[in-house]
This record gives structure tokens, sequence and C-alpha cells, in this order.
């Protein structure tokens, strides 16, 4: 049997249970009185600090940790990120392996069921997630009524939402099977919904999807193929896609995951949970960040103006897109696998001149102090972009790619969230800050 992995204090490691002597004793030094709290998988539960009291009616102890930068919100089996080594495993496997030698629908089962595929088990996997690769009329409708110019983010934010009206049964969240039935569909309708946003932007009607082709293969049809032709993708740029969808799949509680976590914590359908993560992955700081990067690398324009553009950095005049992660303070090992393909997507496509200038760039950062101090490395994003282009993707699509990619983590984690019994409706506590209580006076009367 395979170990169990936790991550805590203690790194990757297999656990072997917790022994009862795992204590922590605090002695609070405004009463003098000491507590001692358990220790369990490299944890304290914050609601034990409220036995931390200076008197009878004081409220408690609580802990301040604003960005969760200290706090397990959770317990989950979907993905380990041991963020000073550089390691990402889908439920236990490595993402290199995976990258190499596995298929996104193959890695959406794995993250969503807990293991990988049988033959038989991701055939019907696959003709599932097909039955659903058709955009519903009405959100085909919702989709047309964009104006022209509107980010495909701020569209993808209410089509999800959208959907959440077209299958009214989504609302049924206590019953298992209709959740899973939801989460099918969520994956199922996520790829025609992207493309279908693009070709609204570029004044073209829908491509049907073609069901003999593979997950990326059909996107890439539904994107850039014409209705009722055959369309056979470049086998290499269908592979590049699919990794970078494996890449995207799943980062366990980043910012998206968490909210999407917080939204079903009330028990809200997929669908809306869904568009609630897609708010919070279209910020520069998260998903958004892909777009950036090639806006960073288009204005920095030449290679010589990498230092220049460093030491602006440096002053603290922007930030280094693509550089630096919540959790990595080692290289991301997606930036890894995302860096060896550029090359071989760029000996089909033609190399993208930005690579110099992306290569010269963290060349620089990764022998400056500034950098090297902050642990600030490439992250999954540095790259990717790059490719995406090359794929033909505009810019403006990168984190609709991105929210492609995440869509079978999201599902994993709602599926997840909806059975643990240790959950409850997210509500965190505050400082109070404001003013103290003070007597209303009519406008005009003060
Ligand atoms: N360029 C320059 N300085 C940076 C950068 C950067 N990209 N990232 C962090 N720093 C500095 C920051 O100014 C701070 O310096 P100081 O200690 O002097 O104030 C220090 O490093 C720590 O930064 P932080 O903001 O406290 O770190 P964080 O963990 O809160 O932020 C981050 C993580 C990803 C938001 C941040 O590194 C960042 O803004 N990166 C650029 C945006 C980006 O590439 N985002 C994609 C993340 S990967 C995809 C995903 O999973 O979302």
């Amino acid at each position: 049997m395979q170990p169990r992995l936790t991550y805590g204090p203690r790194g990757l490691e297999g656990n072997a249970g917790t022994m009862a002597s795992e204590t922590i004793k605090i002695t609070d030094n405004r009463t003098g009185n000491s507590k001692e709290l358990a220790i369990k998988d490299g944890t304290v539960k914050a609601a034990e600090l409220r036995e931390f009291k200076t008197s009878a009616d004081d409220f408690g102890l609580m802990s301040y940790d604003p960005g969760y930068l200290n706090t397990a919100s959770c317990r989950s089996k979907i993905t380990f990120i041991d963020g000073d080594k550089g390691i990402l495993l889908y439920r236990g496997y490595p993402i290199d392996q995976l990258a190499e030698r596995a298929s996104y629908l193959e890695c959406t089962y794995l993250v969503v069921k807990g293991e990988l595929p049988s033959d038989g088990q991701l055939k019907a996997w696959t003709s599932e997630i097909a039955a659903h690769s058709a955009v519903p009329a009405n959100i085909q409708k919702i989709i047309s009524s964009f104006p022209a110019d509107a980010h495909p983010c701020s569209m993808l934010v209410s089509v999800l939402g959208a959907l959440s009206a077209d299958y009214p049964e989504s609302r049924q969240v206590l019953d298992v099977a209709v959740r899973e039935e939801m989460a099918l569909r969520l994956i199922g309708h996520m790829a025609p919904i992207c493309a279908s946003i693009y070709r609204h932007h570029t004044g073209q009607a829908p491509v049907e999807p073609d069901a003999s082709l593979s997950y990326s293969g059909n996107f890439l049809r539904m994107m850039f193929g014409k209705p009722g032709e055959k369309y056979v993708p470049s086998k290499s740029l269908e592979r590049a896609l699919d990794v970078l969808l494996i890449l995207h799949l799943d980062h366990e509680q980043n910012c998206s995951t968490s909210v999407l976590r917080n939204v079903a914590s009330s028990q809200s359908d997929i669908f809306c949970c869904a568009s609630a993560a897609m708010s919070a992955l279209y910020g520069p700081l998260h998903g958004g960040a892909n777009e950036e990067v090639l806006k960073m690398l288009r204005e920095i324009g030449s290679i010589g103006n990498v230092p220049a553009f460093v030491d602006s950095v440096k002053a603290g005049k922007g930030r280094l897109m693509g550089f630096g992660h919540r959790v990595y303070k080692n290289y991301d090992p997606r930036a890894k696998v995302t860096k060896e393909m550029a090359d071989a997507v760029f000996a089909e496509t033609g190399k993208n001149p930005l690579i110099d200038i992306a290569i010269e760039l963290e060349r620089i950062a990764l022998s400056d102090e500034y950098f090297i101090k902050r642990k600030l490395y490439p992250n999954v994003d540095f790259y990717s972009g790059l490719i995406y282009e090359a794929l033909k993707i505009p810019a403006a699509y990168f984190t609709v790619m991105f929210a492609l990619g995440r869509t079978g983590g999201w599902a994993a984690h709602y599926l997840e969230m909806m059975l643990d019994s240790e959950q409850k409706i997210a509500r965190p506590r505050q400082i109070y800050d404001g003013a103290g209580r003070r007597d209303y006076s009519t406008v005009g009367q003060k």
C-alpha cells in the first residue's frame, strides 16, 4: 500500500499517524495561563486558540492570517505540492511523468476519481465528456449577445453562471449523482464554450465538435476549423495543448480553487462556484499573469532592454510577471515542462522572437540578488503564453485556456468538498478597526 502523503513542516513524507504526545504548549503572557494544544498533521486547530481568554467574557484568541499565508482550510487528497523542493503530484503521480505520458482526459479522470482509468474507463469517460461537448442553445445566444470587444474572461464568468440557469437541477447539491452529472457537464461544456467565445470575437460561426478527434484536437477544430469541413490538427501542436491543459489542471488551494470551495460551502451549485472561481482566476496576480507576461515581453522589445527592465522592477516599478509564487520557493516544475516544450513547438511553428527576451530575462533575474533573496523563480505562466501564441491563440484568451485546463481540478475539488464532513460554511472572523458606537443624526443636522 502507498504511504499517505502529508504536507506539513516535515515536508513530503509518509504519514505514520499522529502520536498522542504531539502537542504544543502555549503560555499566554497576558494571564500566565498555559495550555497544551494537540498537533495533528502539522497543524493546530485555530478554534482551540479561543481557550486563551483574558476574562470570562473575552471572545478568545484568534489567528490573523490575511491571504491565508499559513492556514490549512481543508483536507484534500487531490494534489500535493512541496514548494521548497519544486514537487507537484496529482493523486501521487509526478507532474513531469503525467505531462510526458498521459492525456488531459486521463488526468481529469485521475483528479476527479482518484485513480488512473483503465482502458474501458477512459473510453467511457471520453464519451461522457464528448456527450456534453456542444454549447447549449441558450448559452450560445448569451455568447452572441456580448459586445465584440468584451474581454473573454468577463464573458466566461457570465456564461458559467448562466449554465446554472440552464441546468436548474444542478441546485440539488445534496444529491451525489446529480453533483457528479453536473461536474461532467461542466468539464464537457468548457471546451465548446471557450471556443465559441473566440468564434464570436472573430465574427465566425461556431464549429460543431468531431468526436473522432482527441479532446485537444477537437478544441483546436472548434477554434480554427470551418463548419462542416474536416479538420486535421497538427499532432505536435495538439499534444502541446494537451500538455498545457495537464499543467493547468490543478494546483491545490490556489486563489480560484479556494474561492470555489468557499462558495461551495454555502451549498451553491457547481456552475455558480465555477463562475466565482473564474472571477478569481481572471486577476493578473493569478491566471491573468500569462497574458501580462506577453505584454511585458513586448514592452521590453529587445534583449538589450532587459537589464533596464530588471532594474525598474527592483526599484519597485511593477513586477516581473510570470515570476514568483506563494508556494514554490524553488523552480516551478510546470515552468520546466513549458520551457522544454517551447523548443518542440517552435520547431514546427517557427521561433517566437519573444522567447529570446524571456530566456535573457530569466537568466538575469536568476543571478540577481533581489530575486535570489526573495526566492523568485519563473512560474507556469512565464513560458505558457509563448506556446499559446504559437498555437495562434490570442493573448486575451490565455486565461481562458488556463480555465479550460483548471476546470477538471475545480470539479474534483467541488466533489471532494461536498463529501467532507469536517467542512462548514466559510465564514472568517475579522479584527474590527472602525468607529465605536455612535448615534445617528439626520443629514444636515450634524
Ligand atoms: N516581481 C518582482 N518582485 C516580486 C515578484 C515579482 N513577480 N513577486 C514577488 N515579489 C517580491 C515582492 O515585491 C516582495 O518583496 P518585498 O519583500 O521587498 O516587499 C516579495 O517578493 C514577496 O512578495 P509577495 O507579494 O509577498 O509574495 P506573494 O506570495 O504574496 O505573491 C505572487 C505571489 C504570485 C502573487 C507574486 O509573486 C506575483 O505577483 N507574481 C507575478 C504575477 C504572477 O506571475 N502570477 C502567477 C502565479 S502562478 C499561476 C497561478 O497559480 O496563479
